[in-house]
């Protein structure tokens, strides 16, 4: 039996179902992501308050302890009688002082690198200032900062992203580059924020780089243009080799911006 063709008001009907379902999905599609971003956020952030947690108990319990320590070595020491006698005793306890800043030393290293406490104090600015300048003691690079805050300021969350990406670009720098210097730039002044971390190293082949990242052999760039992605933001790497390496990050400063997650 032959059918009718279907008449124009039916292919309106139908295309306008299909579109209505088109819509309904995109739409579930976009809550489910804003919801992911939501989640991942929150998990991020539980991280951060349990490494400000860990970095304090270090710097004001083990920290504290261990400066009573050498207090007292230091204490023994100075009435310890300097004759033959108490010479075994007199290098134990120098042995004991040497080994106890050492750690000392390390435990304020571990916990500012947990986080930072001039991060929560201070805000970002001072600890950006902070990490540039501990950066370039460390390893002999001139790193320099150029700073434009956000009229409104910037809120907890963002400040400690920004921190944590140029944290993870000085230690690539560190690690893969053999730069003489590194210029970071922050500009907050527009309706979305701008980040540039540029060194003048060995440079890499950027696509190589990224895809031995897929296969799980790193995550840092990958691990970096995920966090930025969970603030609504892009990430872009630019390199040559042997000619330096270079990453800029867009981000919103509020999840009301367009293009923000909410
Ligand atoms: N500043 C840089 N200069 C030169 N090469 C770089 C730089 N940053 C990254 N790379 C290259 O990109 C690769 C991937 O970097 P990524 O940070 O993802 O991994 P990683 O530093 O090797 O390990 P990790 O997962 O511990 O960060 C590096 O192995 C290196 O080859
Ligand atoms: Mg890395």
């Amino acid at each position: 039996m032959r059918r009718d063709p279907p008449s124009s008001a039916d292919v309106r009907a139908q295309i306008t179902e299909l579109l209505q379902a088109h819509q309904a999905l995109t739409e579930r599609l976009r809550q489910g992501q804003a919801s992911f971003q939501r989640i991942a956020r929150s998990v991020w952030r539980v991280q951060e308050e349990e490494r400000s947690r860990f970095a304090r108990e270090l710097h004001d319990g083990v920290g504290h302890n261990l400066t009573a320590m050498l207090h007292l070595i230091k204490e023994a020491l100075a009435t310890m009688p300097d004759d033959e006698r108490c010479r075994r005793a007199r290098d134990e306890l120098a042995h004991a002082q040497a080994i106890g800043d050492a750690t000392l030393q390390e435990t304020r290293a571990l916990s500012r690198l947990l986080r930072p406490q001039i991060l929560d104090d201070l805000g970002l600015e001072p600890a950006l200032r902070w990490l540039a300048r501990s950066f370039s003691e460390t390893h002999g690079v001139d790193a320099r900062l150029d700073f434009h805050a956000p009229p409104a300021g910037i809120d907890a969350d963002r400040s400690t992203l920004v921190f944590r990406l140029v944290q993870e670009a000085l230690a690539n720098t560190a690690r893969h580059a053999s730069a003489r210097k590194v210029d970071i730039a922050f500009d907050g002044r527009g309706e979305r924020a701008v980040l540039r971390v540029r060194d003048d190293g060995a440079g890499c082949d950027i696509e190589a780089a990224l895809a031995r990242g897929r296969q799980g052999n790193s995550s840092g760039l990958g691990g970096m243009r995920d966090r930025v992605r969970l603030f609504g933001g892009s990430l872009t790497f630019e390199s040559t080799p042997g000619a330096g390496f270079g990453m800029s990050v867009h981000f919103p400063l509020s999840d009301t911006t367009p293009g923000a997650s909410p």
